[in-house]
Order: C-alpha cells, then structure tokens, then sequence
C-alpha cells in the first residue's frame, strides 16, 4: 500500500475535480458567495446564479452598497433568502469591522452574519489555506466509512467528534485543496447508496469496503 489516504485522496483529486467556476478564484469573497450559495443548493443550481451574482456584485463594497431588492433579485430561485441578507450584511460587517479584509481564522469568519462553523472552516481553507475542517453530512458519511465506524453522525457528540479527526486529516499547507476532495469524494464516489468503490481512490483504505459494511454506514437515527 503506497502511502497515506490522504495524499491518494489529494492526488486524485488534483487529477479528476470538477472545473466548477468558485474553484477558478482565491478571491475570498467569491469563495463566501459559493460557499453560501452551496449550503442548500446543488453544484449545477449554483454555478448560473454565482455567475449572475459576481457579474452584478464583482466585490464586497458592490454588495454591500446595493439596494437589497437588487440583491434579492439576483437570488431569485434560489430559495432561503435570509442567505442573501445575510450576505449582504455580512459584506456591511466586513467592511466596518475588518476593514474590508475578510479574517482569514475560521472563529473570526463565524463572527460574520450567515457564517457559521461549516462556511468557516470551508472559507478559511479554500481561501486561505488556514488548517480548519468543513464537516458535514458527506464528510461524515467518508469518514464513518473509512475507519468503519458506527457512531450516530444524527449526535452532536459524532459531529464534534469527526470535526476533530478531519482536522487531524490535513496534509501541512494544503486544507483547500484536501477539504475540497472529502467534498468531492463524497458527492461523486463516496454515495449514501449506491457508492462507486470500484472508483475509490482510497478503498485500499477503507474499512468499510474491506468488511462489506460501505451499505450499513453511516449508522444515522431518526432525529
Ligand atoms: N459544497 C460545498 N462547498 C463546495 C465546494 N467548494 N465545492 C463543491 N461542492 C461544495
């Protein structure tokens, strides 16, 4: 077995991601309004309306100086609209705040209205390279895979649990990229049901795949 999970991981991703348009910029208001837009919305929803948003709001100052109904607009299809608002007064709090420089440590992002600990941990990777973990439901589901385990990810406990061990994860200097692969693993392999292992960059790892439980985790009670 060559190496670790995690670089084969990262290899694969360097070599099969999708060229979506937020993974074009380091523009870290850019990434904030992928990153937002992606919170309830599909990839192939977001990418039109990220487009049509940064063409009408280029930068933070745009946003935060437009009038909301312009705003709203913009957002229209999308559904959850307190997002919009949301973002845009968080360009208003960054730019009276911070000085117009987004905080590059995920505890400072959470601080801005609509950020909470997943678009944090997201921003502050993928902008900045900062070691912070985005943990969700599919980075669960990876991980609970992996290592073969059957804690109830429906627990805040697990959560808390899995943001620990993913920040154990991150190769040095490279969270963005890293982060992004868990996500990328997880929406196009790694499959509630139906998992494509055969295309696994990691099943040499997974111990899931090695004792036929990939079906049976994660283990998620009714809430
Ligand atoms: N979902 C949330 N963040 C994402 C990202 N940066 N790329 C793809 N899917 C995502």
């Amino acid at each position: 077995m060559e190496k670790t999970w995690q670089l084969a991981l990262l290899k694969w991703y360097r070599e099969n991601k999708r060229d979506l348009p937020w993974r074009r910029s380091r523009d870290p208001y850019a990434i904030w309004v992928s990153e937002i837009m992606l919170q309830q919305t599909r990839v192939d929803t977001v990418i039109p309306y990220y487009q049509r948003f940064l063409a009408l709001f280029p930068d933070m100052k745009a946003l935060a100086g437009a009038p909301i109904e312009k705003v709203y607009k913009a957002w229209e299809g999308l559904g959850y609209y307190s997002r919009a608002r949301n973002l845009q007064r968080g360009a208003q709090t960054v730019l009276e705040r911070f000085d117009g420089a987004m905080p590059r440590e995920a505890a400072l992002l959470q601080k801005i209205p609509g950020i909470g600990e997943y678009t944090a941990g997201a921003i502050s990777s993928i902008a900045f390279d900062q070691p912070a973990c985005a943990v969700d439901g599919n980075v669960m589901r990876v991980g609970a895979r992996l290592y073969g385990d059957g804690q109830d990810i429906a627990l805040p406990a697990t959560k808390k649990y899995w943001q620990k061990e993913a920040l154990g994860w991150i190769p040095q200097g490279q969270a963005g990229d890293f982060n992004q692969a868990l996500m990328e693993l997880g929406a196009l392999i790694c499959l509630p049901r139906g998992a494509k292992c055969a295309a696994c960059p990691v099943k040499e790892w997974c111990r899931a795949f090695e004792n036929g439980q990939v079906e049976a985790l994660p283990v998620k009670s009714a809430k």
